[in-house]
C-alpha cells in the first residue's frame, strides 16, 4: 500500500496547509504515521490526528473531521472520522484498475525496489567449523543469513555471500591425534564427513576421560596442541590432512547447500586471514591501543562497558577477534562494501560488539558499516544440543527425515505426480525452513518435526501446497485476458488485493529489520486470502465473463507474489504437488 499511503498522504499535507499555512508537515512524515487498523472493519488505513493538535491549534476531532471533509481521491471510497482518528475505506475500483494491473505487470520484479543499486553487501552467514557436525543450530545462520542476502537483491544490492569456514584451530589439532590413533583411510573416504564426527567425537571424550586422571595416561590434550602447532608452522603432512578434512567437509555442506537451493560467493575461511593478521596487529600495537594483561595483549573496553577484546594469547597465538578484525579489512579492501552482515547465535553477540568497537577505535570509519544479527537457540522436541558429547540432530538427517514423511504423504495424497522425489525434497526442506523462519529470529526455538510438516496450519507445506493450487487454476483455465481492469465485486476479492498490495512494504520491513520472518508471516497471509477467495468465490463457472477474468487475474497476481515471496525465504516453487 505504499503507493496508496504516499497518495493519501500528499491530499492529507495539502489540507493542512490549506487550514495553516505556517504548518511544517511533510508528506512522507504522514506516510508514516499512517497505520493499519487492527480490526479490517474500521477501514484499511487510519491516521491519528493527534498529533497536528499543537501546530493547528485545534483539537484533533475537529482537525480530522475537517480533513474528512475535505479529502478525496479516486482511491479513497470513504473517509470517516472517529474520535480523532481518520479511518480511510481504499475503493475497489481502485484495487481492481491499478493494484492488480501493477502486481501482473511487474511480476517477478513486483515488490521489489531500486535504493541498494550501486551499493554492496557483503554477508557471512552458514559458517561452520570444518570438521564438527553441521547440526539444527547451524540452520539460523544458514537460511537467515541467506534471506538476507535475497532480500538486499531484491532491493538491488549487489551481494556477495561468503562462509567464512571454521577452517583453523585446535579442533584440527585433536582430529588429527584422532586419526593417527584409530583413523582408516579407506573408511574416511567412504564414509565422509560422519566418520570425521565420530573420530571428533571420540577423541574430545577421551581427552575428557583423562582430566580425571592424574597424571594423564597419554596427555591427548597436549598432544593436539602439539600437531596443531606443526600445521601453524606448515608440517608438511598435517597440512595435508587438514586439506583432506576440509576437501571431505565441504563436499558434505555443499549437498546441504544445494538442497536449500544456496550457492556462496566465496569460502574464504578463517585460514585464508592467517597471514594477514600481522598487519592489524602491528597497527593496534602503533596506535597504542593493544595493552598487555597477564601476558596477553588485549584492547581495553571498559569505557565502553564492554570486557576487553583479546588479540593475542600469552603464547603470542591470534584469536578469533584478530581474525575477524583481519577478515574485515580484507573484505573492505576487496568489495568495498556499503554494508557487511555476520549472522550467528546470539551467543556471539558480545564478541561482535567487541571487535566491531576495536575496529572504530582503530580509526576504520567504516565500522558503522558492521551489522551484526543474532538468532536465539534451537532445540528438538525439547532437547537441547551439545556438539563435543556427539549429542546432536545432524542437518542432513533433519532433513531427509523430513523428505522421506512428506513423501509418504505425497505417495497418499497424489500417488500419480511426477517426479515425486523431487517434490518430496523441495516440500519437505522447505517445511523445516519455513517452520524456522517463521518465528522471530530472537525467539530461541523448540523444533517440533510433526508441526512443521503438516499440511495445514501455518507451515511451507500449506504455502507450497497453495502456490501449486494457484498454478493448477490457471493452468485448467488456459486462456484469459490480463489486459483488462479487474472488477472487484465482493469482499474475498478485495481483501485478497488489499493483502496483495502489501508486499512492496513487507519487504522494506523485512530489510529495515533483518527479519526474513515478515516475510514468512506475509505468505500465510496471502495463502489465507487466497484460500478464503478460493473456497468462496467460483472461478470458472463465475456469474459473468468478467468475473471469471477478474478472478483468473487475481490468481495470477496471488501466485506471483507468493512466487516472489518463497524466492526471499529460500523456499521453492512447486507447480504440482
Ligand atoms: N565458525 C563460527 C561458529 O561456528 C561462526 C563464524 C561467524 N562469522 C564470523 N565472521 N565470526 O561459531
Amino acid at each position: 500500500m505504499l503507493k496508496i499511503k504516499e497518495i493519501i498522504s500528499e491530499k492529507i499535507a495539502e489540507q493542512i496547509l490549506a487550514i495553516n499555512s505556517a504548518a511544517e508537515i511533510t508528506a512522507s512524515e504522514i506516510s508514516a504515521m499512517l497505520e493499519y487498523p487492527p480490526d479490517a472493519n474500521m477501514g484499511d488505513l487510519a491516521l491519528p490526528c493527534f498529533k497536528f493538535s499543537k501546530m493547528l491549534r485545534r483539537a484533533p476531532v475537529q482537525i480530522a473531521q475537517a480533513l474528512a471533509d475535505s479529502v478525496s481521491d479516486e482511491c479513497i471510497e470513504k473517509i470517516e472520522n472517529v474520535n480523532g482518528y481518520l479511518n480511510f475505506r481504499i475503493s475497489d475500483k481502485y484495487l481492481g484498475d491499478k493494484v492488480v494491473k501493477n502486481v501482473l505487470e511487474a511480476g517477478e520484479r513486483y515488490g521489489s525496489h531500486t535504493f541498494g543499486e550501486g551499493k554492496t553487501v557483503v554477508l557471512d552467514y552458514s559458517s561452520p567449523n570444518v570438521a564438527k557436525p553441521f547440526h539444527i543450530g547451524h540452520l539460523g545462520t544458514t537460511v537467515i543469513g541467506h534471506s538476507l542476502k535475497l532480500l538486499h537483491e531484491f532491493v538491488g544490492y549487489k551481494c556477495v555471500g561468503i562462509n567464512y569456514l571454521g577452517d583453523w584451530g585446535t579442533q584440527f589439532g585433536k582430529l588429527i591425534v584422532a586419526y593417527k590413533l584409530w583413523g582408516d583411510k579407506q573408511q574416511i573416504e567412504e564414509g565422509g564427513i560422519d566418520k570425521l564426527v565420530e573420530l571428533y567425537v571420540r577423541i574430545n571424550n577421551a581427552i575428557t576421560a583423562e582430566e580425571n586422571e592424574n597424571p594423564p595416561k597419554h596427555d591427548l590434550a597436549n598432544q593436539a596442541r602439539e600437531e596443531f602447532h606443526k600445521m601453524e608452522i606448515g608440517d608438511e603432512e598435517n597440512i595435508a590432512l587438514w586439506k583432506w578434512f576440509v576437501e571431505i567437509s565441504l563436499i558434505e555442506y555443499q549437498k546441504t547447500y544445494k538442497q536449500l537451493g544456496i550457492e556462496f560467493d566465496s569460502y574464504k575461511g578463517e585460514s585464508f586471514y592467517t597471514d594477514k593478521m600481522p598487519a592489524q596487529v602491528e597497527k593496534l600495537r602503533q596506535s597504542g591501543l593493544m595493552k598487555i594483561d597477564d601476558g596477553a595483549s588485549i584492547v581495553d573496553l571498559e569505557e565502553y562497558g564492554m570486557p576487553p577484546c583479546l588479540i593475542l594469547k600469552r603464547d603470542g597465538s591470534t584469536l578469533y577477534p584478530t581474525r575477524d578484525i583481519a577478515a574485515a579489512v580484507y573484505r573492505k579492501e576487496t568489495y568495498k562494501f556499503d554494508k557487511a552482515i555476520y549472522v550467528t547465535a546470539a551467543a556471539q553477540c558480545l564478541h561482535f560488539q567487541q571487535w566491531f568497537k576495536v575496529v572504530d577505535l582503530m580509526g576504520y570509519d567504516w565500522a558503522d558499516e558492521l551489522v551484526h544479527v543474532p538468532y536465539g537457540i534451537v532445540s528438538l522436541n525439547g532437547e537441547k544440543l551439545a556438539t563435543r558429547t556427539g549429542n546432536v540432530i545432524l542437518l542432513k538427517d533433519l532433513f531427509a527425515k523430513a523428505i522421506e514423511k512428506v513423501g509418504s504423504i505425497i505417495e497418499e495424497k497424489s500417488p500419480n505426480l511426477e517426479n515425486k522425489q523431487a517434490v518430496a525434497e523441495s516440500v519437505g526442506v522447505g517445511a523445516i525452513v519455513f517452520y524456522y523462519l517463521y518465528n522471530n529470529r530472537m525467539k530461541d526455538i523448540n523444533f517440533m518435526l510433526e508441526d512443521a510438516l503438516s499440511f495445514d496450519g501455518n507451515t511451507g507445506p500449506y504455502a507450497q501446497y497453495t502456490y501449486a493450487r494457484a498454478c493448477s487454476v490457471l493452468e485448467k483455465a488456459g486462456k484469459y485476458d490480463d489486459g483488462k481492469s479487474a472488477v472487484i465485486t465482493c469482499e474475498e476479492e478485495s481483501s485478497l488485493v488489499k493483502v496483495l498490495a502489501k508486499f512492496p512494504e513487507k519487504v522494506l520491513d523485512a530489510i529495515k529489520d533483518y527479519e526474513p520472518s515478515v516475510i514468512t508471516r506475509y505468505i500465510i497471509d496471502v495463502a489465507t486470502a487466497f484460500n478464503r477467495f478460493y473456497h468462496n468465490c467460483k472461478i470458472m463457472n463465475a456469474e459473468t465473463e468478467e468475473i471469471k477474468n477478474t478472478r483468473l487475474m487475481l490468481t495470477s497476481a496471488a501466485k506471483t507474489v507468493l512466487g516472489n515471496a518463497f524466492g526471499l525465504i529460500c523456499l521453492k516453487k512447486e507447480e504440482k504437488i
